[in-house]
């Protein structure tokens, strides 16, 4: 049977937090067969199997590579494994849809595009769920264009609550070697690539961390406050803690020489161009008519807590397997958010030791 005209045979790897997840997007989609999914806890794999009609259970990721039947497979596991698991599927001729963040240290992302770039003919996706939704694609396409005028400022802020219990219920997270950081590279990093892809790019951070509400709990930051210079020469900044008494609230504003656009929690939350009501009437109108198209779409049934982006990045993963065209998040893409969060990691312990000095 030709590849394209037969379904495409999906395995997930982790099915703990998200794994489940992406099952359910997979197993919304006609062209989509779930024929495994994987994880080392016994019981998680042959309840994700259960639940989503897998064709079977393991707990041995290797035999999901060796299955000349498996087409692709998305990664869910902790920070750590990532690498190793993406170059042993790319080896094996797999597509690879990998969860954020791609690599745990700057050395496992090099391994991991590297990998990709030996087997270009196949697919390696990085999941930025947000980047697929309506609102920061509009405003990154009005700032691309000039709509705020130049770009002087980007900044962003994400608040959210992890508890002790979080931390001590999976022994990976808050720990360098499993996590590789916390608030930054794990809850915060959504924001803070949408920061930097919706400015068009970043060139350098600095940055200063703290551990201030989880001390005693974990190795890692709660709290980081990043210093970008963008390529097109604005500056901004992005601070997250995760000890905060918010669970999830966001906030993105973007300032040009016009106006600027201000979003809260995913929505456009103020457009203020002083002088120039029509200007501030034409991007909410805009927002507006691209939130409505997105709601008419599959990607949007069913809003989850992680945004409802996950659909549409499954569907655009399964779309570049069968149509041999790029993914939205290539490996490419999303290493470049990723090395901006080990520069400002490096520059928070740089800070760091040269005030012990
Ligand atoms: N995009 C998002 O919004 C989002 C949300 C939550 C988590 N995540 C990311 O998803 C990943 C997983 O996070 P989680 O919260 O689901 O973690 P989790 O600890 O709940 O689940 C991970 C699972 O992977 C399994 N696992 C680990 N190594 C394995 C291996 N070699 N083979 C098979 N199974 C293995 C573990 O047993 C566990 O069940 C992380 O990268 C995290 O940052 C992304």
């Amino acid at each position: 049977m030709k590849a394209k005209t037969r379904k495409t045979r999906v395995a997930v790897i982790g099915c703990g937090v998200i794994g489940p997840l992406h099952l359910k997007c997979y197993a919304a989609l006609p062209n989509v067969e779930v024929a495994a999914v994987c994880d080392l806890r016994e019981e998680r794999a042959r309840s994700a199997a259960e639940q989503f009609a897998a064709g079977r259970w393991t707990v041995e990721s290797a035999e999901v590579f060796a299955d000349p039947g498996i087409d692709a497979v998305s990664i869910c596991t902790d920070h750590a494994s990532h690498a190793s698991l993406a170059c042993a599927a790319l080896a094996a001729g797999k597509h690879v849809l990998c969860e954020k963040s791609l690599a745990r240290v700057p050395a496992d992302l090099r391994r991991m595009l590297a990998a990709a770039a030996a087997r270009p003919e196949l697919v390696a996706a990085g999941v930025f769920q947000h980047r697929f939704e309506p609102v920061p694609n509009v405003v990154r396409d009005i700032i691309a264009a000039g709509g705020l005028g130049r770009l002087l400022l980007a900044c962003g802020t994400l608040l959210c609550h992890r508890s002790r219990e979080y931390y001590e219920g999976d022994a990976w997270r808050g720990t360098i070697r499993g996590e590789g950081g916390s608030a930054l590279i794990n809850q915060a990093i959504h924001y803070f690539d949408l920061l930097l892809w919706m400015s068009g790019g970043a060139t350098a951070v600095s940055a200063f961390q703290a551990n201030l509400g989880h001390e005693g709990v974990i190795e890692t930051e709660d709290t980081i406050s990043v210093a970008v210079r963008f390529a097109n020469g604005a500056t901004g900044a992005f601070s997250t803690s995760n000890a905060a008494a918010q669970n999830w609230s966001s906030s993105l504003r973007f300032v040009g020489t016009k106006g600027s656009v201000e979003l809260r929690d995913d929505r456009l939350f103020a457009v203020d161009f002083p002088g120039d009501p029509k200007a501030a009437a034409s991007v909410e109108a805009r927002v507006g008519r691209a939130v409505a198209a997105a709601e008419k779409t599959v990607s949007h049934k069913g809003k989850e807590y992680y945004g409802v982006g996950h659909m549409a990045q499954i569907e655009d993963f399964v779309r570049a397997i069968r149509t041999g065209t790029r993914p939205k998040v290539t490996f490419a893409d999303a290493a470049e958010t990723d090395a901006l969060v080990f520069e400002a990691y490096r520059s928070a312990a740089r800070a760091a030791s040269r005030r012990r000095d």
